[in-house]
């Protein structure tokens, strides 16, 4: 940029010799300000020590108060974890409150405890007078280590932390049970059963009526005209208290083909009535409903990521990112001509997990 001593049509300001900034006009480009009035460094203010500096007796009280918070902080914990046994969540509404009401009030008064138990500590016993750490480079020498060290010990030594094993163990026990509370929430949101049996199997077994999904009324095979599909669940999950877990898992597709159209594999032969087959809803790839169904290439659809399943070819994989395809349920019909399943699904429903077979 071109400078202009007169301050006139320039872009920077003139040079002046009022106290402030002073314009140097050098030959490199640009404009170096020099400061000429630097604030003079006030210094610190006085030093006035704290009551628990003077009055051993006062550090001491200081010292009682802030284990009083740290054993605050443990009672809190251990009330947490007492009131998730003691006020389990049912299906009763009044239990939900009860339960999120003592647990909270347990963990708040476990965390704010350790809080105000080290806020307290630190501002009436540990080293309160201020002092100037001067900026240096980073580099780790032996020097550099040596003297961390011994900032550490120091800082040991001004906090008490060694010394003072009433604090300090308090904040240990404080600090060892605060996540106690998480441990058991953790665990209540698992099964209380083995989670592979419970992904094993569903509630289809031999027997078992398809029935309409909701009204849980049951199908006829004359019911299940050519081209037709049927949203079905299994007979008695509606007067289940877990019908929700158990349609999670036993979701069915229903849908008649013309027998002909079928490629179905010798051991699967009796799997279906008469071009009438049941195939699971559960995707192969994570587990959303495969709900759509193209009756002319005889395709289905899941909506979450496009898997499509040819159920002419056993609802072989035929795009998207599914990589089985969806568990067949054996059916027949009963001495009445009501659809039912010959068995549970031949292999575990779902998204791969660890205990299925490639
Ligand atoms: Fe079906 Fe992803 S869940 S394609």
């Amino acid at each position: 940029m071109a400078q202009h001593d007169d301050g006139v049509g320039g872009h920077g300001p003139a040079a002046t010799d009022a106290p402030g900034s002073a314009v140097v006009l050098s030959d490199d480009a640009g404009t170096g300000v020099v400061p000429t009035d630097a604030i003079i460094n006030p210094g610190f203010p006085p030093h006035n020590p704290r009551q628990t500096n003077l009055d051993p007796a006062k550090e001491k009280r200081a010292e009682r108060q802030v284990a009083i918070l740290f054993f605050l902080s443990i009672i809190g914990s251990v009330f947490a974890l007492a009131a998730y046994m003691a006020f389990p969540i049912t299906s009763d509404f009044g239990s939900i409150r009860l339960n999120n009401m003592f647990l909270g009030m347990g963990i708040t008064l476990g965390l704010l405890g350790i809080g105000l138990g080290a806020v307290h500590w630190a501002k009436q016993l540990m080293r309160e007078d201020e002092s100037v750490e001067y900026r240096h480079g980073t580099r780790g020498t032996e020097a550099t280590r040596e003297k961390a060290v011994e900032v550490f010990e120091l800082g040991n030594e001004e906090s008490g932390f060694g010394r003072r094993t009433l604090i300090r163990n308090s904040l240990i026990g404080a600090l060892v049970l605060t996540p106690v509370p998480a441990v058991a929430l953790f665990r209540g949101l698992a099964p209380d059963t083995d989670p592979i049996k419970l992904l094993q199997h569903t509630m289809w077994k031999a027997g078992t009526r398809l029935t309409h999904d909701p009204t849980g009324i049951p199908i006829k095979a004359s019911d299940v005209t050519l081209g037709s599909a049927f949203h079905v669940i299994p007979e008695g999950l509606n007067e289940r208290s877990d019908a929700l877990e158990q349609k999670a898992k036993a979701a069915v597709l229903l849908m008649r083909l013309k027998p002909e159209d079928l490629h179905v594999s010798p051991s699967r032969k009796t799997w279906n009535y008469e071009g009438i087959i049941a195939y699971s809803k559960i995707c192969t790839h994570v587990g959303c409903p495969v709900a759509l169904y193209e009756q002319q290439t005889h395709h289905l659809l899941c909506p979450c990521h496009q898997s499509q399943f040819d159920i002419t070819h056993e609802a072989r994989v035929i795009f998207g990112p599914a990589r089985r395809p969806l568990p067949q349920l054996p059916i027949t019909i009963d001495s009445e001509g009501y659809l039912i399943a010959r068995s549970d699904f031949h292999e575990p429903v779902g998204p791969d997990f660890w205990e299925r077979n490639l």
